[in-house]
């Protein structure tokens, strides 16, 4: 407390000897004090403003702001690029000029790859997100852009961008791939799913609605929407009103969005629903390739059964397969009736299984990567946790067959070795850290 004590009450009253020097440099002295006084008080109100505003934060939870980061596109230079990747090169007339959503995912790649390796022009778009290793997305983005595909960096949310994508580019087609994928996921983080899986879906229909001419869309939904109590094999007819995780619920409500968009504005529409697709460049949460991940490390798997030990089995589809599958429903889309949000007729609203039809136990899967990486696996069995997995998926895709001709060719052992050629090579025997 002494030297509050001494302190004058008001500066004017502080008695001072009378010497020039003292005066001079006590005023000086003052003045320093008071400017480090502001000073500190200035600095503290910028460090309050950074740490309290939540565009400082470079990593923000809530994952519907991701659609507020802001991406470079626009300008002459762009905007050539985005012409030159959307240009149709050959094919003798019959080429179409599509825009891929998700192009930096696992099946966006490798449709956008075999879109440009025919022919047809093709532009990708996708958000980069960090639901898993985005350096992965930037190695297929890289693979892409060597055989002439660019990539659009951006949001389907961004409706801004989406505009202009189509003003630029009369496409025929949108191939729409971008969404949040994974059931266990929605847990944690379950605005991600309606940011991209409805609010995005919406937001492109909207634009493609409004486009003149419409372009004819395919997207992809998901075997998930069988849900609980679907008797294999899965048909479209049967129905589809007991999602068993909020991805299947958001994906059976593209489903009911499509709908509405090709009865009022004549947008022509084809859903796609994928059975567990695999292959090389896929997706790091997927069991067969965090299995690989862990066997090569030594780590346990946990390996699910369902009650009374019953197995949990897949219709594991290979990449090739629905790549091929794809390409057949662009090429049997037809086209939009509407133009310029105007429905002028009735369009085309469809929707297909793309399986393999062969279910094969999870443990078996687990014994085949075993046999290709030369490594026994430490398994550890656990109950199936009732958060969204269904026991059994099982595909009817005689419509598919019939309609697009999808014949899918690849069975799990053949198409596990190609993935873990793949996956070799890619981490460097285990150099480069999976995932
Ligand atoms: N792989 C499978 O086994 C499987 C099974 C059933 C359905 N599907 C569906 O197929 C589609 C492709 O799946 P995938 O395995 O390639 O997944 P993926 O996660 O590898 O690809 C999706 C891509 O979309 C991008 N994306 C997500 N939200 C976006 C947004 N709001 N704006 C722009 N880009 C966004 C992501 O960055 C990612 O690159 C998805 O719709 C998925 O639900 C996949």
């Amino acid at each position: 407390m002494s030297h509050l004590d001494n302190t004058p009450s008001t500066p004017g009253k502080f008695k001072m000897e009378k010497s020039p020097y003292v005066h001079n440099r006590l005023r000086w002295h003052s003045s320093l004090a008071k400017l480090t006084c502001w000073s500190f008080m200035f600095l503290g109100l910028i460090l309050i403003f950074f740490f309290r505003s939540p565009s400082s934060n470079p990593l923000p939870q809530d994952p519907s702001r991701r659609s507020l980061r802001t991406y470079n596109w626009g300008g002459p230079v762009w905007e050539k690029r985005v012409r030159s990747s959307a240009r149709i090169r050959s094919r003798n007339g019959n080429g179409i000029s599509v825009l891929v959503t998700g192009a930096a995912g696992f099946v966006g790649t490798h449709v956008s790859a075999a879109l440009k390796r025919r022919g047809d022009g093709v532009l990708g778009l996708d958000n980069f997100n960090d639901y898993y290793d985005p350096s992965l997305k930037r190695a297929r983005q890289a693979l892409l852009e060597r055989s002439g595909v660019f990539i659009v960096e951006g949001d389907i949310n961004d409706s801004g961008l989406l505009r202009k994508l189509l003003e630029v580019v009369a496409f025929t087609h949108v191939m729409h791939l971008a969404a949040q994928a994974g059931v266990r996921y929605a847990m944690e983080n379950p605005a991600s799913y309606v940011h991209s899986n409805i609010a995005g879906f919406v937001s492109l229909l909207e634009i493609c609605k409004s486009a003149n001419p419409q372009p004819a869309i395919v997207w992809a939904s998901s075997s998930s929407v069988y849900g609980l109590n679907t008797k294999v094999p899965f048909s479209e007819r049967d129905t589809t009103d007991q999602p068993a995780s909020l991805y299947a619920a958001t994906k059976k409500a593209g489903e009911e969005i499509a709908h509405t968009y090709n009865h009022i504005y004549g947008l022509s529409l084809t859903g796609l629903r994928f059975f567990t697709v695999y292959g090389p460049w896929g997706r790091p949460d997927m069991a067969y390739f965090f299995f690989t991940r862990d066997i090569l490390k030594g780590k346990s798997i946990s390996i699910f059964e369902a009650a009374n030990h019953g197995t949990v089995a897949r219709d594991f589809t290979y990449i090739d397969d629905i790549v091929k599958g794809c390409l057949g429903a662009l090429d049997t889309a037809e086209k939009s009736t509407g133009s310029g949000g105007k429905k002028k007729g009735p369009a085309q609203l469809r929707v297909y299984n793309l399986g393999n039809t062969s279910p094969v136990p999870v443990s078996d899967l687990v014994s085949i990567l075993e046999r290709l990486l030369k490594v026994n696996a430490k398994r550890s069995i656990m109950k199936l946790p009732r958060n969204g997995d269904v026991q059994f998926t099982h595909a009817n895709i005689s419509l598919a067959q019939r309609e697009l001709g999808y014949k899918p060719e690849t069975d799990l052992q053949t198409g596990l070795k190609k993935f873990v050629r793949w996956y070799l090579s890619y981490y460097s025997g285990g150099k480069k850290a999976a995932g």
